[in-house]
Parts: structure tokens; sequence; C-alpha cells
């Protein structure tokens, strides 16, 4: 007989159907998705992130592709807040998934107001933090790199969540990613995703330039998920597991033995991201095939996983 397997999770209080979502930026507000895969079936969902006023983005081109990866410099285009509301909020309270919004700004003071703008709407369970933006206020180093400054936005922004879940999202950009989050903690941070994209570099050897019009860009893909398992674990060893906190893993997730690992080394939930623009259902796919890896290897329920690795 088959075993039953429950792929249920808990995440920081939020019910998970399954523990596979979307990851923030490779899957719009949703509705981009829908022709693709059921997006009722997801077991989270993550916004492209959203700032205080709309955004163009950075010049084109912003988006190459390198070895089992891509490499991009979007600059977070997006609609802003209020076109937000007013237009995708609609469309994610029909979904039966959890929605996390990602946010971001480019002072702690725009962060704090796109949280308390969206805190009182039903249809999102919580946001994610995205600090690997430019910090305008400190020369333009990134909110994520310095412990200090994890700790003081995460303090800042959790009373405007209006109870809803903080997860914060964070950069690899560092030398130990253990620090920042355990200053996250420090800040009230409920939950983690990591990992974000690497800051990496790919030249036209021909017209000796800079492939992206921004010069530098985010590594994602295959090609990060080995360093995004290891800090995963890392973070799972030495902050989390004691705290209860849970983890959402991503980075180069495209089957289902790279999501299997993830949980292994500590993640509670995964993202996907970049696999999203190969094959957009896939999130679903990998979904099932955890169910399946649970059921050949006599595992009940898939929180068993988490942090199981030897
Ligand atoms: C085209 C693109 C756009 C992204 N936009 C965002 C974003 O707006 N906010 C954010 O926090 N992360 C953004 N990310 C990072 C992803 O959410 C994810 O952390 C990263 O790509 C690693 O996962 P992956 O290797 O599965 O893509 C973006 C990634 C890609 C490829």
């Amino acid at each position: 007989m088959e075993t039953e397997v429950d792929l249920s999770v808990e995440f920081a209080g939020v019910k998970l159907n399954n523990p596979v979502w979307t990851a923030s930026g490779t899957c719009g507000y949703a509705d981009e998705l829908s022709d693709f895969t059921d997006v009722g079936k997801l077991g989270g969902f993550t916004t492209k992130s959203v700032t205080i006023r709309p955004r163009q983005g950075n010049p084109v081109p912003r988006a190459v592709e390198t070895d089992s990866g891509m490499l991009n410099a979007i600059g977070l285009a997006n609609i802003g807040v209020d076109e937000f509301i007013a237009e995708k909020v609609p469309i994610l309270e029909k979904l039966p998934c959890a929605v996390f919004v990602n946010i971001a700004g480019e002072t702690i003071e725009d962060y704090v107001a796109v949280a308390r703008r969206l805190c009182e709407h039903k249809a999102i369970a919580g946001f994610e933090l995205n600090i690997s933006c430019p910090n305008v206020k400190h020369g333009g180093i990134t909110f994520g790199t310095e412990p200090e400054v994890v700790k003081e936005i995460t303090r800042a922004v959790k009373p405007a969540c209006g109870g809803k879940v903080l997860m914060v999202k964070l950069t690899p950009n560092v030398t130990d990613i253990a620090l920042t989050a355990k200053a996250a903690v420090e800040g009230g941070a409920d939950a983690f995703s990591l990992i974000n994209t690497f800051t990496a570099m790919v030249i036209d050897v021909e017209k000796r330039k800079p492939v992206l019009a921004n010069r530098t860009g985010g590594l994602s893909g295959p090609a990060i998920k080995p360093i995004a398992v290891y800090m995963v674990n890392r973070v799972y060893n030495e902050v989390t597991k004691g705290a209860q906190i849970p983890i959402l893993g991503m980075g180069g997730i495209r089957t289902t033995t790279d999501a299997i690992e993830f949980i292994l080394a500590g993640a509670s939930a995964v993202a996907v991201g970049t696999a999203n623009f190969i094959e957009p259902g896939c999130t679903n796919k990998i979904a099932e095939g955890i169910r399946k890896y649970c059921q050949s290897h006599q595992v009940n329920s898939v929180r068993e996983l988490t942090g199981a690795v030897e």
C-alpha cells in the first residue's frame, strides 16, 4: 500500500498546502503565470518587488543567459503600491495559496510606507523584505550586507506589518550569512527566505563592454544551487533551528531532487525562480515529485525532512 503523504507545512503560522512557492520577480503578480499552470495548486506565491512609487527599472539589455544560469539587472521595475492595490490585489485575493508581497525601497521609510499601505489586505499572508537594494542614505551599499542595518530595517518594518508574517530575504553577497540572519532575528524577523542573487558580470569580448547596460547584475539559476544549499544549511544550523524560525530556500531549483536537497539542508519550504522561464509549470510538478519521493522513502510528512541531512 502506498504511504499517505502529508505535504502541508505550517510556515510561521501560515498554513501551506504544499511547500513549493514561486520566487519573487519571476512570475509577476500571478495573472502572468495563470496561462501556463494552475496557480491554485501552488504552495505559496511571492510577488515581484513592490515599491512606494512606480519604477521603470534599468535600461536594456537587462538580462543575459550564462552557463547554467542568468544574470539580471531589472532594477525593480514595478507598478508601485497604488496601482498594485487597485489592479493586482483583487487578482491575488482569488488565489487559494499563501500570498507574500515582496517589498523594496531606497530608504527604510520607503519600506515601512509600503508595508503600512498593504497590511490591512486580507489576501496577503505576509511580506518578503527584499534587502538586496541600494540604500541611498548609506551611499548605495545594499541594506542586506550590514548586520546593523539589517537589524534596523527589520525592526522598523515589523510594526508596519499589522501582525502579518515578516520574512527577511537574505543576500548571499556577504562573508558570513549567519551574521546577517542573526541580526534579522534580533530585529524581529518571523521567517527567512534565501538566497537572493549573486552580484556578477558578463563581458562582450568583441565590444569590450559589459553585456548588461547596468554593467553588473544578479546571477541566478542552477549555477548558484550548491552555494545556496550550503547557505540554507548554515543559517539553519547557526540561527533558525533553535529559534523555530522557518526558511524558504531558493537558488537554482529546477527539479524535485533540487527541492529535496534544500529541505534536507533546513528549509521548511522552497521557491522556484529562474526555472519558471524555461518551464512555467515546473513548480507544481516539483510538488508532485516531493509527494512521490516521500512515498518511495516511507516518509509520512514532508515536515520530517526539514534539516534531516546527517
Ligand atoms: C528576472 C528576475 C527578477 C527578479 N526579481 C526579484 C525581485 O523583484 N525581488 C527579489 O527579492 N528577488 C528577485 N529575484 C530573485 C529571485 O527571487 C531569487 O531569489 C533568485 O533568482 C534565486 O532563485 P533562482 O535561482 O531559482 O532564480 C529575481 C530573479 C530573476 C531571475
